[in-house]
Formats: structure tokens, C-alpha cells, sequence
């Protein structure tokens, strides 16, 4: 259940709401420093702000959400705070999948499952997405162990295995070895914090996507933001490399 239901805005055109909506969450160790806290407390704090982005995201219409919440190259980190990550995102899942199954809410990861990723994190993903694979009002996905480039990789891989020959390589033989071909390509990319960067998130999938870029610190976001976003995408002219007719 909503923990915060809120009104959605009128200046919001519901028929033009954004079917896939994709999230950078950063920022969470600069919000914990400016607080005198260790950078962890920072990712503690958005937890509350991925529930909120998720619960607003439902009640104005979108379909899919993506939240990158940790990175092919977030192992770079300091040991402890990479496993305080991996044992948070469990968390997240097991306090959260009973609620966002009762909402309809379907959840999936997309990222590589290798031997860096504990078992019990592997086991409590694969209890979540199996618990929730009939939903269908909104998928929320996880990027987790997730590189735009290794996505393209395995990609790749999976279509030599498969003996593609060359002349029957396409985009579509390419875009049906993603982890998710059954999601719409993000309409809108928000990223948190100040940074102009995509920092290998959904390569492939972002071509066309809307960029929204806000200076919100990851911990302080909530559907209010989402929803300026959204705003802010429905002013924008997407043209998809044609003209205005
Ligand atoms: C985003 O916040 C969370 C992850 C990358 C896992 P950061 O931890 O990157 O926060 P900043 O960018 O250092 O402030
Ligand atoms: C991107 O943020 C990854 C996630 C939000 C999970 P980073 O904080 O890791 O990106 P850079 O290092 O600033 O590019
Ligand atoms: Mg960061």
C-alpha cells in the first residue's frame, strides 16, 4: 500500500505520461557527508525515496520503471561499503515484495548474476521475481550488477551462441537478447545529484530517450520529483530524427 498517496498534479497530460521511466539514483554519499554521516547511512536514506518514486510512478500511469542501483563498476568501492550494498538491496527486496506484490507491482533485474553477487542476494532476487512474475499494472526493474556495455556484451554472446550468421545480424536480432526485450525502450532518463553523465546505464535502450537532470540528491527524492520530471518531458518535442510535419 501507497504509504504516502498523494494527489498527482493536473498540470500533468495523462494521456502523454511516459511508459518507461529510467533512474540514475545518485548522490546518496554526498547527501550522508554534508550530514556528517558515513557515505552507507547516504544509501540507508534512499530507500524511502526509491518507495516513493515507485508508489508515484504507479499512481500516475507508468509502466516500467528502471532504477540502477548498482553498478558493473560500483565494485570498484571499498569493500565494506559494497557490502553493505549488497546486503541492503536484499533488504529492500524482503521489506518490500509482499506490499508491492499486493499493488501489482512486477519486479525484475537486469544485470549479470556472477560469482561477486552473494547467493543470498541471487536467492532473495529470484524470490521477489518469481513472487511477483504475474503482475502486471507496473514492472519495476532492478539494474543491479548492471553495465550498458556488458548488457551489449551478453547480447553479442548469446547471438553467437545461437549461430546467428552475419547477414541476419539486425537491431531487433541484437534488441531480443537484452535482459528485458519485453520492455519499451525509457521514454525518460532522470538522473539525481548534479551529474551530466549516463555512467553505463542502458546504452542501447537510451537513443532516443528524454534526459531529465536534476540537482535533487538521491535521499531527498520523492514523487513530487518524478513528477516535475515528467513535467518537464512533456514539454519536450521528440522527434526521433524526422521533421515536424
Ligand atoms: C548512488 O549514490 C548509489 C550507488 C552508486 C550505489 P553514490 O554512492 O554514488 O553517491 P555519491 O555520488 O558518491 O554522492
Ligand atoms: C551510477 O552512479 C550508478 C548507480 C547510481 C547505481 P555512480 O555514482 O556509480 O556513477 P559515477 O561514478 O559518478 O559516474
Ligand atoms: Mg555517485
Amino acid at each position: 500500500m501507497d504509504p504516502r498517496p498523494t494527489p498527482v498534479p493536473a498540470s500533468i497530460e495523462r494521456s502523454g505520461v511516459p511508459h518507461h521511466v529510467a533512474i540514475v539514483m545518485d548522490g546518496n554519499g554526498r547527501w550522508a557527508q554534508r550530514r556528517g554521516l558515513p557515505r552507507t547511512e547516504g544509501h540507508g536514506a534512499g530507500e524511502e525515496a526509491l518507495l516513493d518514486a515507485t508508489y508515484g510512478a504507479l499512481a500516475v500511469g507508468v509502466r516500467a520503471l528502471t532504477v540502477y542501483a548498482f553498478s558493473t563498476e560500483n565494485w570498484r568501492r571499498p569493500v565494506d561499503e559494497v557490502r553493505y550494498l549488497m546486503n541492503f538491496n536484499r533488504g529492500i527486496l524482503e521489506r518490500h515484495r509482499d506490499g508491492l506484490n499486493d499493488d501489482g507491482v512486477r519486479i525484475t533485474f537486469s544485470g549479470r548474476r556472477d560469482w561477486r553477487v552473494p547467493k543470498r542476494v541471487l536467492k532473495s532476487m529470484d524470490d521477489a521475481a518469481e513472487l511477483t512474475r504475474r503482475n502486471r499494472v507496473m514492472t519495476l526493474n532492478i539494474a543491479f550488477n548492471y553495465g550498458g556495455r556488458a548488457e551489449i556484451v551478453d547480447a553479442v554472446a548469446r547471438l553467437v551462441a545461437d549461430g546467428v550468421s552475419a547477414n541476419k545480424v539486425d537491431e531487433k536480432a541484437i534488441r531480443s537478447r537484452l535482459y528485458h526485450p519485453e520492455l519499451p525502450d525509457p521514454d525518460l532518463v532522470v538522473r539525481t545529484s548534479g551529474e551530466y553523465r549516463i555512467s553505463n546505464f542502458l546504452l542501447w535502450e537510451m537513443a532516443y530517450s528524454e534526459l531529465v537532470f536534476t540537482d535533487v540528491l538521491w535521499p531527498d527524492f520523492r514523487r513530487e520529483d518524478l513528477y516535475r520530471a515528467i513535467e518537464e518531458y512533456q514539454s519536450r518535442e521528440r522527434r526521433f530524427g524526422g521533421v515536424d510535419q
